[in-house]
């Protein structure tokens, strides 16, 4: 059985500020803290899995930049297998400025060489995509590359997750051969335009659409009713990257044998203990930290033990 978990998608470098106030057009407000870290939703949804200890192979551009460098080394530092992390010369690494304030946040993305992750560079790594037992990807590389990947997925009964973010119209296709589709509130919207309301995709799309809505948990449905599962009690600091690390650590949690809703509930809380640190990958918690959350809260998990890695 194959067992490797694969993500294609963006490597950025975070410039991170923390401000109480968001200044107005023109203004220079004092900010509170200032980080510059790894991101970029592929990047942090890859260290999501390994941290959780699955083997995990990234798909993704980088430059030839001093932050281009720093975040190969990151990967590798984090255990992710970065063979297939093709290196661009004179490209810069994706870069993403993010502003945290009261707790949410505000991104702006310069993709750099993660517009450079093309169909040749899906056709170059076929095989290597061949090798997963379930894929993940997200739209801050093209879109035709990751269609492209979801066919490769499709046609070799590979498990496919979408997470179309930031969100943008995308063939119905993609979705389509998508195994699951992980979406926030806005992004629900473009699932299926005939839709009027969230429960009304959850309930068309069973077990395939799940909905993240950040302090009130996830929602899924099996067709008849809606399910809600709670978010996690914490102290929030920063929620960037908890919808990549819902993402990582459902992939996990699916590849290694977990049911739907159970795989949800871990994701679930590995998502809430990321937002306790600032910054997208320094709170992804390891597989040690969330086994303690569980125990101490008393969640119950099917399959926990027995999760194959
Ligand atoms: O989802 C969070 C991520 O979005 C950040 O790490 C940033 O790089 C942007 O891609």
């Amino acid at each position: 059985m194959r067992k490797k978990i694969g993500v294609i998608g963006s490597v950025n470098v975070d410039i991170v500020s923390q401000t109480k106030n968001l200044p107005k057009v023109g203004e220079t407000i004092i900010g509170d803290d200032f980080l510059i870290s790894f991101g970029g939703k592929g990047a942090n949804e890859a260290v999501a899995s390994a941290r959780l200890g699955a083997s995990t192979t990234l798909f993704a551009c980088v430059g030839d930049d001093m932050f281009s460098k720093n975040s190969i080394a990151n990967l590798q530092q984090e255990g992710v297998h970065i063979t297939a992390v093709k290196q661009i010369k004179n490209e810069k690494c994706g870069f993403a400025n993010i502003v945290v304030s009261n707790k949410n946040n505000q991104i702006i993305v310069v993709p750099g060489a993660n517009s450079r992750l093309d169909s040749a560079y899906i056709k170059k790594f076929t095989s290597r995509i061949k090798e997963c037992s379930i894929i993940g990807g997200q739209f801050e590389i093209p879109v035709e590359s990751l269609l492209l990947a979801s066919r490769i997925c499709k046609d070799n009964n590979i498990k496919f997750v979408l997470n179309p973010s930031p969100i943008k119209d995308y063939p119905k296709e993609l979705f389509d051969n998508a195994t699951y589709v992980v979406v926030n509130e806005i992004e629900i919207g473009y699932v299926d335009k005939s839709c009027k309301t969230a429960d009304q995709v959850l309930k068309k799309y069973p077990f395939k659409v799940i909905l993240t809505k950040g302090s009130q948990g996830c929602y899924y449905s099996d067709g008849k009713e809606v399910f809600n599962i709670p978010a996690i009690s914490v102290d929030v600091v920063d929620t960037t990257g908890a919808g990549d690390t819902f993402l990582g650590s459902f992939m996990v949690a699916i590849n290694g044998g977990l049911e739907f809703a159970d795989a949800i509930t871990f994701a679930n809380v590995c998502a809430g203990l990321k937002t306790t640190k600032l910054g997208a990958q320094t709170g992804m918690p390891t597989m040690k930290q969330v086994e303690k959350y569980i125990k101490s809260n008393k969640i119950k998990i099917n399959g926990l033990k027995e999760m194959e890695l």
